[in-house]
């Protein structure tokens, strides 16, 4: 099941690829019709959507192989994601910070990725709820690890749910398949690395993500 599972997602994954390469193009040639360009906008928010959907669903279904290498500059990946993550979300109006101190993470590129993309999506999400919504994204170096830490002022989480929400299939939204920090997780302890939350209802939430400077080993966790 698992490998029918993780083939399925792979081939669905290439289709919407396309798809969202296309919206993108149209896009730009639509330059001048606004009403068209929201549509399209829309479109592509659904494909964004699935994607990551299907994406954590792969990676909840397979075992997990690291190919870990030193990253020297994360502010362009982390620009990306968050462009991914507006149009992901739909939320235009999120206002957000991106600080990056000097220095070099060791991570999977992809996972590093998928790691962040659930968080600054979640942190989207929570943000866009309001008005004057806003992501504070911040990464560096420490003594001992690298760490990156994704906060937002949306509306916090209840005492109840904090406690579970690294467990696969807990979600409050409706549109959510729980899985997000379940990945997060995962990943995160297969580079030997550490994931907290923090969360005050009515004032937002904080998570926090710490990589060991190095790992030697690397394949299923
Ligand atoms: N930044 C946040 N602010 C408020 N609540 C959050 C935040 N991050 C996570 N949560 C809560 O934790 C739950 C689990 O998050 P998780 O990312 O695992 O799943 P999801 O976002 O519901 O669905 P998916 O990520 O699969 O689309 C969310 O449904 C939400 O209730
Ligand atoms: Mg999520």
């Amino acid at each position: 099941m698992g490998q029918m599972a993780a083939s399925l997602a792979h081939e669905l994954r290439n289709p919407l690829g396309s798809m969202d390469l296309y919206c993108s193009l149209l896009h730009k040639d639509l330059v001048d019709q606004p009403s068209s360009r929201e549509l399209l906008e829309k479109v592509q928010q659904g494909i964004r959507l699935l994607d990551g959907i299907i994406r954590n669903c792969l990676q909840f279904s397979r075992d997990i192989r690291l190919r870990p290498e030193h990253i020297e500059d994360i502010e362009p990946f982390l620009d990306d994601v968050v462009e991914s993550a507006r149009l992901g979300t739909g939320c235009k109006d999120v206002v957000v910070s991106i600080e990056v101190a000097p220095g070099s993470l060791y991570a999977d590129r992809s996972a590093l990725s998928q790691i962040v993309n659930n968080l600054v999506r979640n942190a989207f999400e929570a943000a866009g709820e309001k008005a004057g919504g806003e992501v504070v994204i911040s990464a560096g170096p420490t003594d001992i690890c690298y760490r990156i830490i994704v906060s937002d002022n949306g509306p916090g989480i209840s005492e109840e749910l904090l406690p579970n929400v690294f467990e696969p299939f807990v979600t409050a939204k409706r549109q959510g398949t729980g899985l997000g920090l379940s990945v997060v997780h995962t990943l995160v302890a297969a580079h030997r690395g550490q994931v907290s939350i923090n969360s005050a209802l009515g004032k937002g939430t904080s998570v926090t993500v710490e990589f060991p400077d190095e790992f030697l080993e690397t394949g299923t966790d």
